[in-house]
């Protein structure tokens, strides 16, 4: 369904304000992709833990065979050749390579990430793995799980083995994906595993997982020649729904929660005074951990899906501030509203106010419903014009001195929407979980029209 503000095919006259050598990837991630839950020495994770857990998924569905990636990789490398990608943004399941609590090191879950590196290398496609994006081992949660130091000792360990094993091939790394959702939406909002609603369980684990991406720097640096590394946050604009002072100071909280919170620290900041003061709970680190913490960084990766419009919630949960609809008018399926001024908002205020000196937006996308046509191919308009409204915004933000170096559309494939289930299609290539068939959607064709006449110059 075309609507009107999203008219359907046109030409695009950004694509020359994007950089020469911008990355043009797609993202996806271990759990959402690989299914083979139980193949070759890998134990549970908390999401397998979760989604088994009746009533915490939608429809029931589990990543229990997903995608099934694990085995048809090379169908999926196929496929982002065809799309012309340069780069491939994967997540490395911590419960393959160390699966259980007393730290054995499991050869032949690395074994899968090596093929797959090799794979990628040869197609002339760059690795960017993630090396936490939430499928933490059931063992360390058993252990205390995030709101455990030991956890993110475990984490720092873990990333040694990877950086020893792929650390030759691969130099883009990003340690975690959206701390924010592992701590908030984990452990105080409960809609995700470990599924917890305790506000000091998820402070907690916020620092520690900030300390866990410290130590992986460390170990990273330690064990790849050249590391390029980076952490994936998900950023909102936020947005007071009125004028009251009420209100400006709940956009100022969430502000806090949201983004202040997850950037401070990393870029040597400390925590954020105000929001220390409003979780009242005591921080679980050390000086020395901060310093940890803040070792300087090649690129901030910048998740990017839509902005927060807030009201002030006094009786609800930390940070007491309520988020409203935004005004729309376009919504995607999840419904999240479609605003893609949000996205050039927050790349000005990385290179503006927190100094980045690279940045890579390592998600955004949109979810449709995606009924595939008679024909069998899938036609997807929203997502097109998705697509183009948010890389015109960084393209604009490129033209006002952000150094964006590249774009990752999430998703390669359409695939475990974690809590959403497979309900909620992300992907530009189609997935048809029944026969695991593949199509790549009119969006796709785009995306790749688009690649195209950016490496040669034209418009399109
Ligand atoms: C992000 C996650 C990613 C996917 C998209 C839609 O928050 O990093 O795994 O679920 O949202």
């Amino acid at each position: 369904m075309t609507s009107t503000r999203f008219p359907g095919r046109q030409t695009v006259d950004f694509l020359s304000d994007l950089p020469a050598g911008f990355r043009w990837g797609a993202a996806t991630a271990a759990y959402q992709i690989e299914g083979a839950a139980t193949e070759d020495g890998r134990a549970p994770s908390i999401w397998d833990t979760f989604s088994h857990t009746p009533g915490k998924v939608a429809a029931g569905d589990t990543g229990d065979v997903a995608c099934d990636h694990y085995h048809r990789w090379p169908e999926d490398l196929a496929l982002m050749g065809r799309l012309g990608l340069d780069s491939y943004r994967f997540s490395i399941a911590w419960p393959r390579v160390v699966p259980q609590a007393d730290g054995r090191v499991n050869p032949a879950g690395l074994d899968f990430y090596d093929r797959l590196v090799d794979g990628l290398l040869a197609a002339g496609i760059t690795p960017f793995p993630t090396l936490y994006h939430w499928d933490l081992p059931q063992a360390q949660q058993d252990r205390g799980g995030w709101p455990e130091r030991s956890t993110a000792e475990r984490f720092g360990e873990y990333a040694a083995v990877v950086g020893e094993r792929l650390g030759d091939r691969v130099t883009h790394w990003a340690t975690l994906n959206e701390p924010l959702c592992s701590a908030w939406i984990g452990h105080l909002d409960g809609a995700m595993a470990p599924g917890l609603t305790d506000l000091t369980a998820a402070v907690r684990a916020s620092c520690h997982l900030h300390l866990a991406h410290g130590l992986a720097v460390q170990a990273l640096r330690a064990t790849v020649p050249g590391a390029q590394l980076g952490i994936v946050n998900n950023l909102s604009t936020i947005e007071p729904a009125g004028d009251s002072e009420a209100d400006l100071a709940a956009a100022r909280r969430a502000d806090g929660h949201v983004n202040r919170w997850w950037l401070d620290p990393v870029l040597g900041r400390g925590y954020p005074a105000d929001m220390v003061e409003l979780y009242g709970v005591e921080i679980p680190l050390k000086d020395a951990d901060l310093a940890t913490i803040a070792a300087p960084l090649d690129w901030l990766g910048l998740n990017y899906y839509f902005r927060q419009i807030v009201t002030d919630d006094p009786t609800g949960p930390a940070p007491y501030a309520r988020q409203v609809t935004g005004p729309g008018p376009e919504f995607t399926a999840m419904p999240w509203e479609v605003h893609a001024p949000g996205l050039e908002q927050l790349l000005l205020r990385l290179t503006h106010e927190y100094g980045a000196r690279r940045i890579y937006v390592t998600e955004n996308g949109s979810a449709y419903e995606d009924t595939p046509a008679a024909d069998g191919s899938v036609q997807d308009p929203e997502r097109t014009a998705y697509l183009e409204l948010h890389l015109a915004a960084c393209a604009r933000a490129v033209a006002q001195g952000a150094p964006l170096a590249g774009y990752f559309a999430w998703s390669l494939l359409d695939n475990f929407e974690w809590a959403y289930g497979y309900a909620k299609r992300f992907g530009l290539v189609h997935v048809d979980y029944p026969t695991q068939r593949r199509t790549v959607k009119a969006s796709g064709h785009r995306y790749a029209e688009l690649i195209r006449a950016h490496r040669s110059g034209r418009s399109a």
